[in-house]
């Protein structure tokens, strides 16, 4: 169905929405670092003297600047949106009055608003794409990889290319982009701006190792056992995201899953029984109706396929402030109902992973997080 005008003013409305909040992420962060400064000068003198002492104004300052070198980066990001090649008709919006952020256990954030877009986006690329990250990376992506890579364990390297796999929910495209290293056809699919605009920058337009560097904690002074933990820099990307092999075919979709993968289990639609490889990492929570998507895998999934999950269930519309519906299962459902769907489950256990995390923080959430295979069930078997 064609976007409707509506839809595509909606559509370029949270666009250019997404982009004003790149530009003004400096405004917002430095009138938050203000407030410490103001709230400063109502302390007693003596009080605000013995702070100054300890190094406390100075700080204040040092925040600002590297707030500029945040807000410089983001202004890269968006400097050039066109180049983007931002096709309205694949995408939707879909980033606002829902939270998908998984960064605080448990806390509901809605969306990314205007005072976090920025925020977020430089805390997902810590995980995606520097060294600082590789811990909480080899926590998620490495057991799926090595799920993916055990599954296809006779297939040899250079045949990987014909094997198609998905990655719904693709964030940064990190997870995406190690697949298509590994030598398979691979494909992740996203929604958000935020993350289309952001991965696209590093995918495309950087061509050197750790040629940018960002301050990823300067935004909460909560939880820090130095000054130094606050300020730290954190240069990306860590890999040379152009370095991937000769002829390995790699593409990110923008728009809605449900939507570009989810016609109804029709055999002649397009990407029925097409993917050799669903990869789910953090993203079946961020379903409003979890039976739409199991069955949407399992339909797109070709037979002897694999869909590698892992992940919490941070439901992501619950509590939405946007009236859609949500329905929250417990994981013990979600298992259940994926055999009712036509999935075999196998290799379950939990794997303790942490989402954009700050590793010096006084304060960490660690998700016990589900990790699963699963395979279709064949014709006939129990
Ligand atoms: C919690 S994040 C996980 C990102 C990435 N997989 C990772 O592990 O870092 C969930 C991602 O799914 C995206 N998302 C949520 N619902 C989606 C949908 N219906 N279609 C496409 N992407 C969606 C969000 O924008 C977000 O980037």
């Amino acid at each position: 169905m064609p976007p409707s005008q509506t839809d595509i003013d909606e559509e370029q409305l949270h666009f250019s929405n997404v982009i004003s909040t790149f530009q003004n992420y400096a405004n917002y962060s430095l009138s938050a670092n203000n407030r410490r400064r103001k709230d400063l000068y109502t302390l007693p003198k003596a009080d605000q003297e013995l702070l100054s002492q300890l190094g406390y104004r100075a700080k204040l300052d040092a925040v600002d600047e590297a707030i500029s070198k945040n807000a410089d980066f983001l202004g890269s990001v968006v400097a050039d949106p066109e180049i983007f090649g931002h096709d309205i008709q694949d995408e939707e919006d879909h980033s606002s009055g829902h939270s998908h952020d998984h960064s605080h256990g448990g806390q509901h954030h809605h969306g990314h608003s205007h005072s976090h877009g920025g925020t977020s986006t430089l805390k997902q690329l810590v995980r995606d794409w520097s060294a600082e990250g590789k811990a909480e990376r080899d926590a998620c992506y490495l057991p799926m990889t090595e799920a993916l890579l055990s599954h296809y364990s006779d297939i040899t390297e250079n045949m990987r290319r014909n094997l198609r796999v998905l990655v719904p929910g693709a964030g940064l495209g990190r997870l995406a982009h190690d697949v298509a290293k590994l030598g398979f056809a691979s494909q992740g699919n996203e929604f958000s701006h935020y993350m289309l605009l952001t991965s696209h920058f590093i995918l495309n337009q950087t061509t050197a190792v750790d040629a940018h560097t960002i301050y990823p904690y300067v935004h909460s002074f909560s939880n820090l056992p130095t000054s130094e933990a606050l300020l730290r820099p954190v240069t990306l990307p860590d890999v040379l995201p152009s370095s991937l092999p000769k002829g390995v075919n790699f593409s990110l979709v923008a728009g809605d899953f449900e939507e570009i993968y989810g016609s109804p289990a029709d055999p002649s639609e397009p990407h029925a029984g097409l993917w050799d490889a669903i990869l789910t990492c953090f993203f079946i929570d961020t379903a409003k109706n979890i039976v739409n998507y199991l069955r949407i895998l399992h339909a797109i999934l070709a037979p002897g396929g694999v869909w590698i999950n892992l992940g919490p269930l941070l439901w992501h519309w619950e509590n939405n402030n946007t009236h859609d519906p949500s329905v929250e299962l417990s994981l013990d459902e979600v298992k259940t109902l994926a055999r009712q769907i036509g999935f075999v489950i196998e290799n379950e256990r939990s794997l303790d992973t942490t989402y954009t995390n700050n590793p010096q923080s006084m304060l960490g959430y660690v998700y016990k997080a589900a990790f699963w295979t699963a395979r279709k069930k064949r014709e006939g078997e129990a």
